[in-house]
């Protein structure tokens, strides 16, 4: 094998390692997908008929406080100055989310100040003052009251999850953020944008060195090729980024995860909603939001004759779906344990990203935590520190 390292995966995490192995330590680095492209689920392309970039995946949007990533993504891609903001349609009404200043003005109908839409919210939420919520709906009611809550949360939480919240445990939320200021941004970081000419052409920088050969369609664990689990086992170093119980056989059991559906369509108008992302709240709508790709390049000059939107569903993945947010139930998280044993025992293979540690992790934190293996791991290894094996 004419290779010092193998990453399985080509996503933000796995071309992260490539690239750093690459240009810092000059390994040869083979890169396998099993998908037809690269980029993981950041991969997006032009819409075939309007020429829109559509994030295949659902919708990507760059936001960063970390100053090494942001030094580090800049390497490969000038950002936009897009700014992200979501809306909500609500009973045919939209209001600004998340819930701000001008959301509870409207919805009460009212030209509350900061301290008195605070007192009221607080009074609202009131009701379950005292008590120890066990599920979702009433750790809600406790956090914003009874009227913001069931308006914009419980159906939108009970169609992400298809369960009613009564039925979820309180621990999936812990805070839901209310803003006693108009300021509707829905990102707190200091940088944010979107790369100028799109994530696949930042992504293929990532990969474009000599010392990095990308294999798409092509299973980690599919013998017939040379960088297979079983060609490769204790001859170089692997990086792996798909997911830890499918590496295990599921030994453990499997690993739960929500999935979701992204229904496309091309519509014969310039505009269709307005803004880039509009939530869908209410039970009598079964999608939970529409994203309409256009706006997330204004800066674009993009036909004036048709939009893309995509509307998404989401529910819980079986094995052939994309697995997309961990569930993490008890029973998960007792699983993953023994799978972080197992891997433990995998001396010359380094477990990474999203679906490798089964954490839901923004493309930042991806980047930011390969970055950290690097460092940590991979570079003691190969310049005479740290053995992995
Ligand atoms: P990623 O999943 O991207 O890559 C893993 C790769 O491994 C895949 O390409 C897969 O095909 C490959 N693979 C798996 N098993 C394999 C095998 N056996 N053999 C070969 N290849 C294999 N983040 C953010 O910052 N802003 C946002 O707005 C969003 N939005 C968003 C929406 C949705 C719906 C999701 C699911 C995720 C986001 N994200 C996000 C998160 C973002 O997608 C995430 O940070 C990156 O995907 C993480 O990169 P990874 O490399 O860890 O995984």
């Amino acid at each position: 094998m004419n290779v010092d390292l193998v990453v399985v995966g080509s996503g933000f995490f796995g071309l992260t390692i490539a690239e750093r192995a690459a240009t810092e330590l000059g390994l040869k680095v083979a890169v396998i997908d099993r998908r037809h492209h690269i980029g993981g689920n950041a991969y997006s392309e032009k819409e075939a008929q309007t020429g829109i970039e559509v994030h295949r995946y659902g919708a990507h949007l760059f936001h960063t406080s970390n100053e090494r990533v942001w030094e580090y993504v800049s390497r490969f891609t000038e950002f936009t100055n897009y700014v992200h903001k979501v809306y909500s349609s609500h009973q045919g009404e939209v209001y600004p989310m998340p819930i701000n200043l001008g959301t509870i003005n409207q919805f009460f109908r009212s030209s509350y100040g900061p301290a008195e839409a605070r007192a009221l919210i607080q009074e609202q939420a009131g009701e379950l003052a005292g008590t120890d919520p066990q599920n979702l709906n009433d750790k809600g009611i406790q956090l914003i009251g009874r009227p913001l809550y069931e308006a914009f949360i419980k159906h939108y939480t009970g169609k992400q999850w298809q369960t009613d919240p009564r039925d979820l445990p309180a621990e999936i939320i812990s805070r839901l953020p209310v803003r006693y200021t108009y300021d509707n941004r829905y990102f707190n970081d200091k940088y944010e944008g979107l790369p100028v000419d799109g994530y696949t052409a930042w992504i293929e920088r990532m990969a474009d060195h000599p010392n990095i050969q990308v294999q798409l369609n092509t299973d980690f664990f599919d013998d017939n090729h040379e960088f297979s689990r079983a060609a490769t086992l204790g001859q170089v170093p692997v990086i792996y980024t798909g997911p830890v119980d499918r590496y295990f056989d599921y030994a453990e059991g499997d690993l739960s995860w929500r999935t979701i559906d992204l229904e496309e369509e091309v519509l014969p108008v310039e505009d269709f909603q307005g803004c880039s992302v509009m939530n869908y709240p209410d039970e009598d709508v079964a999608y939970t939001r529409i994203h309409e790709f256009r706006h997330f390049h204004p800066e674009r000059d993009y036909t004036k004759d048709a939009t893309v939107i995509m509307r998404e569903f989401s529910r819980f993945a079986q094995k052939d779906d994309e697995p997309y947010y961990p569930v993490n139930t008890s029973d998960d998280r007792a699983k993953l344990s023994a799978y972080r044993d197992l891997a433990k025992g995998e001396k010359s293979v380094l477990f990474g990203g999203r679906l490798g540690t089964y954490k839901y992790l923004d493309m930042h934190m991806a980047i930011g935590s390969a970055l950290s293996m690097y460092d940590n791991k991979l570079k003691p290894h190969f310049t005479g520190g740290t053995k992995l094996e």
